[in-house]
C-alpha cells in the first residue's frame, strides 16, 4: 500500500504519463512500454528532447540553489516527478542542511516511489494531490507539516504547468497559490513552447497520454508571473538561465522556458 491508500498496482499502464514518459527521457528506470513508445515518438518529432529535459532539470538545480541561497528554507514542489537523483531536497540541502520540502505530484506512480525514498521524515512529505485544486494542495495537512506559510516559501512549478488546458485555468491555480504566500517567497517556474520551432507533432504526442500538453508563448508564459518580480535574466530557455556550465550544443531549439521571480512586500 503506498501513502493515502494507493496500491501500486493501481497505477495506470495503459497510456503513457507525463512523469513516466519524462523518466525515460532522463534515462531513468520507472517507466512502462506505453511511456518508452510515447517518449521515442516524441524524440523522433522533436529531436531536442532528450537534451532539453535534461537542461529543465539543470535549470531546476539552478534556480533551487539560487532560491536557497537567497535564504529560502522552505521548498514546496508541485508536479515533484519521479525521484531523479539529486533531488530538490538533495540540492538544497548542500545549500543549507536545514531545508524542508513538500513534494506534491498527481500520479500515485511518483507518490508510492518518491514515498519509499524520502521515508518518513520530518523534513520532508510527499502529497499525492492535484494542482488543479490549490486550495487543496495548500491545506493539505502533510504540506502544513512541513511547510509554514507564514515564512517565504519557494514554490516549484517545474515542466507542470503545460499540463493544464486553458479551460482548467492555470493563471488562477498561480494566483491562488501565490496569495497563499508571504512576501520574499519566490517562484520557480519552467514550461514548454512552441516559440523556437514547430511543436505541433510533439504535442500531438499527449493526446493519447493521461494528460494533454500545451505549449505557450512567451506572453503566456510571462502571464503566469503577474505579482512576482522576475530575477535576472528574466524568462529565458532555460539552458540560458543563469547557467553555470555553456550550454550545450542545440540549445537554441530547446521548448522550454524558464523563470524565477520574488514575491515583492
Ligand atoms: C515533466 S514532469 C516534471 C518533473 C520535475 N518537476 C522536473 O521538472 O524535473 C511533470 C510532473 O507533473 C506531474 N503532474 C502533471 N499534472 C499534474 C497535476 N495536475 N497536479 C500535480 N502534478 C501533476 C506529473 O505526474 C509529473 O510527475
Amino acid at each position: 500500500m503506498g501513502q493515502d491508500g494507493f496500491r501500486p498496482e493501481e497505477i495506470d499502464t495503459s497510456r503513457p504519463h507525463p512523469a513516466r514518459v519524462y523518466d525515460y527521457l532522463l534515462g531513468g528506470k520507472d517507466h512502462y512500454e506505453v511511456d518508452r513508445r510515447a517518449g521515442d515518438e516524441l524524440v523522433a518529432v522533436a529531436p531536442e528532447a532528450r537534451i532539453g529535459v535534461r537542461a529543465n532539470r539543470a535549470f531546476m538545480q539552478r534556480a533551487v540553489r539560487y532560491v536557497v541561497g537567497s535564504g529560502v528554507r522552505q521548498i514546496l514542489d508541485i508536479g515533484t516527478g519521479l525521484p531523479t537523483s539529486p533531488n530538490v531536497h538533495e540540492i538544497a540541502r548542500e545549500v543549507a542542511p536545514d531545508v524542508r520540502v513538500a513534494y506534491v505530484d498527481n500520479d500515485p506512480i511518483v507518490n508510492v516511489h518518491a514515498g519509499a525514498l524520502l521515508g518518513d521524515s520530518g523534513a520532508s512529505s510527499i502529497v499525492l494531490a492535484d494542482l488543479r485544486d490549490p486550495r487543496a494542495v495548500v491545506d493539505h495537512p502533510d504540506v502544513r507539516r512541513v511547510i509554514d506559510f507564514g515564512e517565504p516559501v519557494a514554490l516549484l512549478l517545474v515542466a507542470v504547468l503545460h499540463f493544464l488546458t486553458e479551460a482548467e485555468r492555470p493563471g488562477r491555480i498561480v494566483a491562488t497559490l501565490r496569495d497563499a504566500l508571504p512576501a520574499g517567497s519566490f517562484l520557480v517556474l519552467s514550461h514548454a513552447t512552441g516559440d523556437f520551432a514547430d511543436r505541433t507533432s510533439a504535442q500531438a504526442v499527449y493526446d493519447k497520454a493521461s494528460a494533454t500538453m500545451n505549449l505557450r508563448s512567451r506572453a503566456e508564459v510571462e502571464r503566469f508571473f503577474d505579482g512576482f518580480e522576475l530575477v535576472e535574466p528574466g524568462l529565458a530557455q532555460v539552458p540560458f538561465w543563469r547557467p553555470d556550465t555553456p550550454p550545450p550544443a542545440g540549445s537554441g531549439e530547446i521548448g522550454f522556458y524558464g523563470g524565477v521571480a520574488r514575491k515583492a512586500g
